[in-house]
């Protein structure tokens, strides 16, 4: 695959939302601490028509592009009595999850459609918080081909995909350029670059979303398949203990030993990350096709300076997580036909189509990918789509957040130098083997 080089990409023509995200931060904040908020007008209950119709809630994880409002406008302008109210939980995907999973736990009905990460079905089908849904309502022969699965739970459709994702690696072309040499497209030039390069350049090396939480399950899961090993195998059993996983792992733990990971990249999340990438302090950055809008951006110290490759791996070509969300209909949503339809709607190739133009999201739709304008305007989309094709899921487990939490604690102790990665693999193993009972 291609480097794709901003400079090419003509992504400074897109909206720039991050301003107004920033700025909306404050008000989120504020409705998250009151526990709620509604960013369309018409939070008010309306009519129940006793035929599933009526109106309803969405919640979602931060928009951070700031696109989702404005789109659920379009369905509101077409369905006055089936209003969508959006609410907006935490920008993290565990914080998110925390809050959802309160509620549902509680049966406060509080939630109709929920926007959820592609690791939660397992969990909150088993728990019958969400609904089994009926695939002809809904294009899922539209999709591209990993990500129906995420949406599945014993082969029952509980979800909908809506938006895909995969990690790529952004680095500073100018920096390359004025030292000769390529992007990486193995650790070890990763690891050179970064660790001869970044300095003389005055910029720290390599990082990721390194904080303990979901991101960085994800990236030390892409370290971990990248060396060719596994947290769970295909039967569930914990799978840890293995040289693949201690080489995975290692490649972490020595960045940060070795300074070419900058310490400060242990309390990054996806937003801290783009921002030190987009304020010029790093080389090379690990993140999701978002962050390349925002790089793209007037704000941005590196507009037309980055271009972005496949992640590596020890042997060459890496592989990334599958990331992305799946839209789900609460087991108690009040209007379930609506939500149903909604659903439908946020999954239709427009509004796909927007997802990607207004919300610099991946979408899920196949075709979006080789559509000529759209390749245009992201020249990354066609290595995008190979990199979705060849992403690996996260285990699929009804346990996969205790699994997520014993990974990030782990790892985090690693790449802080409080354990080495070969203690760190057999205190993984243990800690697995009792949240899964499966050694
Ligand atoms: C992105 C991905 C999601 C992942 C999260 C981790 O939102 O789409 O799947 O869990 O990042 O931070």
């Amino acid at each position: 695959m291609d480097a794709v080089d901003e400079d090419r990409a003509g992504a400074r023509e897109e909206p720039m939302r991050w301003i107004r995200a920033a700025g909306r931060g404050l008000l989120v904040a504020a409705v998250v601490l009151a526990g709620h908020v509604s960013a369309g007008a018409g939070a008010a209950p309306g009519p129940a028509r006793g035929d599933g119709r009526g109106p309803m809630t969405l919640a979602t994880a931060g928009d951070l592009t700031g696109y989702l409002g404005p789109l659920l406008e379009g369905w509101n302008r077409g369905h006055p009595d089936e209003r969508v109210t959006l609410v907006e939980l935490p920008d993290s995907a565990d914080e998110t999850r925390a809050q959802l999973t309160t509620s549902l736990r509680s049966g406060d009905g509080r939630y109709d459609v929920l926007n959820m990460d592609v690791t939660w079905t397992s969990e909150f089908a088993a728990a019958g918080w969400i609904a089994p849904l009926e695939a002809k309502h809904f294009p899922v022969g539209s999709f591209l081909r990993p990500v129906l699965d995420t949406a599945t739970y014993r082969e029952t459709l509980y979800a909908v995909p809506y938006v895909t994702n995969a990690g790529m690696l952004y680095y500073r072309k100018d920096v390359l350029d004025r030292a000769g040499v390529s992007p990486p497209s193995s650790w070890a030039e990763l690891e050179k670059q970064a660790k001869t390069l970044a300095p003389r350049f005055g910029l720290g090396g390599y990082a990721g979303q390194f904080l303990p939480y979901e991101g960085l399950t994800v990236n030390a899961t892409e370290a971990v398949y990248s060396a060719g090993g596994s947290i769970l195998d295909g039967e569930g059993r914990v799978a840890v203990d293995s040289p693949a996983v201690r080489t995975g792992l290692g490649f972490l733990a020595r960045g940060v030993r070795d300074g070419w990971i900058p310490r400060e990249a242990l309390t990054y999340t996806e937003e801290e990350s783009r921002q030190a990438f987009q304020d010029g302090r790093l080389l090379f950055l690990r993140n999701w096709p978002y962050a390349y809008a925002g790089a793209s951006g007037a704000d941005s110290r590196v507009a037309g300076k980055f271009g972005a490759v496949p992640l590596p791996g020890p042997r060459g070509s890496g592989t990334s997580v599958l990331g992305g969300s799946n839209l789900a209909v609460s087991a108690r949503a009040r209007h379930p036909e609506s939500a149903r339809d909604l659903i439908a709607y946020l999954t239709s190739a427009p509004v796909q189509r927007k997802v990607l133009t207004e919300g610099a999201l991946p979408p899920v739709r196949a075709e979006l990918y080789q559509d000529p304008e759209l390749v245009r305007r992201f020249p990354y989309l066609p290595a995008l789509r190979a990199s979705v094709l060849s992403a690996a899921a996260r285990p699929k487990s009804t346990r996969y957040d205790q699994v997520s939490l014993a990974v990030q604690a782990v790892v985090h102790d690693a790449m802080a130098q409080h354990q080495n990665p070969g203690d760190s693999v057999r205190r993984l193993a243990r800690e697995l083997s009792a949240i899964t009972d499966r050694g």
